[in-house]
């Protein structure tokens, strides 16, 4: 069985890996703040180059899925050096040592490469970053391009799904507010692909196993505003969408800007994968069953 090497096992993408995974592959993970207490859990701080080094040589992965990074756009734009060490240095940390040790190095990007000024987005557009999040990601992509290693390059968008012991996803949350009726904001001016964790997970572990390489869109079909959104997870629910108010983005003041409409086309990823990424109402519907 091939070995599978996940950083940020405890995330929610990293989790949801570790679970499918474990059928067809030999699957260990990281965790950093929320451990996981389980055969094949390794702590791991990116920021340290001699302890990526030392899991990787330990564990002999033939693939490692990085999922590890700071993903809140407005703590990054707030704290760029601590992002920058996290989401640069640290995916570096790890790719170099994938490459001392022959691994295949899979990391996870976003559509926030992007500014939206496109109606939508292959692979072949050129990123253009509106915040800092964003341009960490960008110049990992490019430093992995310099690295001369085997690598995929996966960017993604708005991730839900179960699992991970962290932050919930923005699914959850809302689900969460909307069952304790809660009366909610949402926006109505950015939109993305919402993507089930489950079908991205499957695409990776595709494309590892046809092992192909380079860079890939993998989200869900659709682009649609985060208030739209929210009225389909209502309705999958059975909640009531009465309580989500729609606003624009200024009234937010959020602090990193967001390219407002994103839309990846994740074609590619489907033509060398043969798999089917989902819409909206058919991810729900996964999700549904998975939620309690
Ligand atoms: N969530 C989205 O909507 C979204 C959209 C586009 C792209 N992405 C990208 O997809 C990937 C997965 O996102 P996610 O939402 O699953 O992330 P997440 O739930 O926030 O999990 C992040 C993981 O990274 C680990 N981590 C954080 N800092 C670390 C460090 N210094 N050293 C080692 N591990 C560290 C965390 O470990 P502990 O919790 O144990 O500290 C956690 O396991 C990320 O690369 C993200 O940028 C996410």
């Amino acid at each position: 069985m091939e070995r599978l090497l996940v950083i940020g096992a405890s995330g929610l993408l990293g989790n949801k890996l570790i679970q499918l995974g474990k059928d067809r592959f030999e699957m260990s993970g990281t965790y950093k703040e929320h451990a996981i207490k389980s055969g094949g859990m390794h702590f791991l701080d990116v920021s340290d180059m001699r302890s990526a080094l030392k899991v990787i040589d330990k564990v002999k992965p033939d693939c490692v899925i990085d999922t590890h990074a700071l993903s809140n756009l407005d703590y990054c734009e707030a704290h760029p050096e601590e992002a920058w060490r996290v989401n640069v240095e640290g995916s570096k940390n790890v790719a170099e040592a994938c490459k001392k040790q022959g691994s295949k190095y899979i990391f996870i990007s976003t559509d926030d490469v992007f500014d939206g000024k496109k109606l939508r987005y292959t692979e072949k557009d050129k990123p253009n970053p509106v915040n800092y999040y964003g341009k960490t990601k960008l110049i990992m992509e490019y430093a992995l391009s310099a690295l001369d290693m085997n690598y995929i390059v996966a960017r993604t968008a708005v991730l839900y799904g179960t699992g991970g012991l962290g932050k919930s996803s923005f699914a959850t949350w809302l689900i969460q507010r909307l069952r304790s009726k809660e009366k909610v904001r949402i926006v109505t001016d950015q939109r993305n692909n919402p993507t089930l964790t489950d079908n991205l997970a499957e695409f990776l572990f595709k494309l590892y196993e046809k092992d192909e390489s380079g860079l890939f869109h993998i989200t869900g079909k659709e682009s649609m505003s985060r208030y739209d959104f929210s009225k389909e997870i209502a309705r999958a629910f059975g909640l009531d969408a009465s309580l989500i108010t729609p606003i624009t983005t200024p009234e937010l003041n959020q602090i990193a800007p967001r390219p407002g409409n994103v839309n990846l086309v994740s074609e590619k990823a489907e033509r060398a994968t043969g798999l089917r990424t989902l819409t909206v109402r058919e991810g729900l519907s996964i999700f549904k069953k998975q939620v309690a």
